[in-house]
C-alpha cells in the first residue's frame, strides 16, 4: 500500500493523456497559449498501462484521465479498454470538456470507462464563447445527451465559480441538473499559473449555497472522505448539486490522489511544483522496484496542505505549470 507521510493513503492517480485542448478556457490556459509538448516528451500508450500496471500493485484502484482534453488522444478508447483490464483497477473515469461526445460517449462506454465529468461553465452561447473562445454550447449539451444515452451513470457537470461571470445563472443551472439527471458541481476558481485568478473573481462555495438555498432546498448526501464534492439533493428534483471548495476549505487532509502529467512526471499536489520524473527512468529500463520506490518518493513528498489562497502573499511561482498542463 502507498502511504504518505502523513498517514493517507493513494489510491487514486489521475492521469494527464495531453496537454492539447480544443478549447480554450481563460481559467486554464495562458492568454497567449501554451507551448504543447512534443511527440516523443508525451509518455506512449504502453508506457502508461505499465505504470498503470505498478501503481495498482501498491494500492491504486482508481484512474480518471484528463488533459488538456483526453479525448483528442487517439485511440483513447482502446487504451480505456485495456486499461480496465489491468489486475487489481476497480475505475477508469475520465474529465472531458465534452466537445467529442456525441461521437465518442458510446465507444466509450463499450470500451468499458466507467465515469465521465464533463466541464460546462455557462448554458448562455455567447458567454460560453467568451469563456472557452470557440462557438460551441451546442456540440456540448450534444454531448452531455450522447453520454446520457450511452448508459453513463452519475454523470457530473463542472461548473467554474466566477463572480460576476456565471454567478447570474445558479437557478437556471439547478433547473439543469433536475432537466438532465446529472450532478452539477461548482468549482470554486483555483489559481494556477497564467489564469490570471485574483480575489475578485473569487466566489466562495458558502456564498453560492446560501444564494441556492433562498429557492431551494438542499440536503446533505453521504460522501466518501476522500471525495473533493461535498453534493445536496434537491427537495423535489432529480439530479444532484455538489461544491468543490478547493481554496475556501482545503480538504487535503483527506487527499487520496497523485497525478501523472502527460510528459511523465508524478506531481504530488495540484498545487505544488514538486514533480517526480518516472519517464526517463522508465525509458532506461527501470525494473518494477525501481518504479514503485519514484511512486512512494512522490507519497512520500504530498504536501500536508497546500498554502491558503486568500491571505497569502506569495506569488505563484512563474515555472509552474499552467493547468492545462496538469489536467485539474
Ligand atoms: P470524482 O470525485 O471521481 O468525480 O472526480 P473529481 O471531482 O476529483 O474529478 P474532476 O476531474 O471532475 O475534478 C473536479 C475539480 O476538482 C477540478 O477542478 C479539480 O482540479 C478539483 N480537484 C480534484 N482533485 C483535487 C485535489 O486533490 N485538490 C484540489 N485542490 N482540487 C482537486
Ligand atoms: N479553477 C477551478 N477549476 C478549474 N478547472 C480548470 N481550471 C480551473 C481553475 N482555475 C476545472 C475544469 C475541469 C476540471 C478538470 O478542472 O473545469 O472540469
Ligand atoms: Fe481545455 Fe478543460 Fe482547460 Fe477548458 S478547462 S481549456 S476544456 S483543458
Amino acid at each position: 500500500m502507498l502511504h504518505d507521510a502523513s498517514g493517507r493513503t493513494i489510491t487514486s492517480l489521475r492521469i494527464s493523456l495531453t496537454d492539447r485542448c480544443n478549447l480554450r478556457c481563460r481559467y486554464c490556459m495562458p492568454e497567449d497559449g501554451v507551448h504543447f509538448l512534443e511527440h516523443a516528451e508525451i509518455l506512449r500508450y504502453e508506457e502508461i498501462e505499465r505504470l498503470i500496471w505498478v501503481a495498482a500493485q501498491i494500492g491504486v484502484t482508481k484512474i480518471r484521465l484528463t488533459g488538456g482534453e483526453p479525448l483528442l488522444r487517439r485511440d483513447v478508447a482502446a487504451f480505456i479498454e485495456r486499461s480496465v483490464h489491468i489486475p487489481n483497477i476497480q475505475t477508469v473515469a475520465l474529465t472531458t470538456n465534452g466537445l467529442l461526445l456525441p461521437e465518442l460517449a458510446l465507444p466509450l462506454r463499450r470500451a468499458g470507462l466507467s465515469y465521465l465529468n464533463v466541464s460546462l461553465d455557462t448554458l448562455h452561447p455567447r458567454k460560453f464563447e467568451e469563456i472557452t473562445r470557440f462557438p460551441a454550447l451546442q456540440t456540448v449539451l450534444q454531448g452531455i445527451r450522447a453520454a446520457q444515452q450511452a448508459g453513463f451513470p452519475a454523470l457530473k457537470v463542472n461548473v467554474v465559480a466566477i463572480r460576476g461571470f456565471n454567478d447570474d445563472e445558479l437557478f437556471e443551472f439547478a433547473e439543469f441538473a433536475h432537466a438532465e439527471n446529472v450532478e452539477l458541481r461548482f468549482i470554486e476558481y483555483m489559481p494556477f499559473h497564467g489564469n490570471g485568478w485574483n480575489p475578485n473573481g473569487f466566489l466562495s462555495s458558502d456564498e453560492l449555497k446560501a444564494r441556492l438555498m433562498e429557492r431551494f432546498e438542499l440536503h446533505p448526501c453521504k460522501n466518501a472522505p476522500s471525495a473533493a464534492a461535498k453534493t445536496f439533493e434537491i427537495s423535489g428534483r432529480r439530479g444532484r448539486i455538489g461544491f468543490i471548495s478547493a481554496v475556501s476549505h482545503s480538504f487535503c487532509g483527506d487527499c487520496n490522489r497523485l497525478r501523472l502529467t502527460a510528459d511523465g512526471f508524478l506531481r504530488p499536489c495540484l498545487h505544488d511544483n514538486i514533480e517526480i520524473d518516472v519517464k526517463h527512468p522508465l525509458r532506461r529500463g527501470a525494473s518494477d522496484d525501481e518504479l514503485i520506490a519514484l511512486f512512494q518518493e512522490a507519497a512520500n513528498r504530498k504536501p500536508d496542505v497546500h498554502r491558503d489562497f486568500l491571505t497569502s502573499t506569495e506569488p505563484d511561482s512563474a515555472d509552474g505549470r499552467a493547468m492545462v498542463k496538469i489536467g485539474g
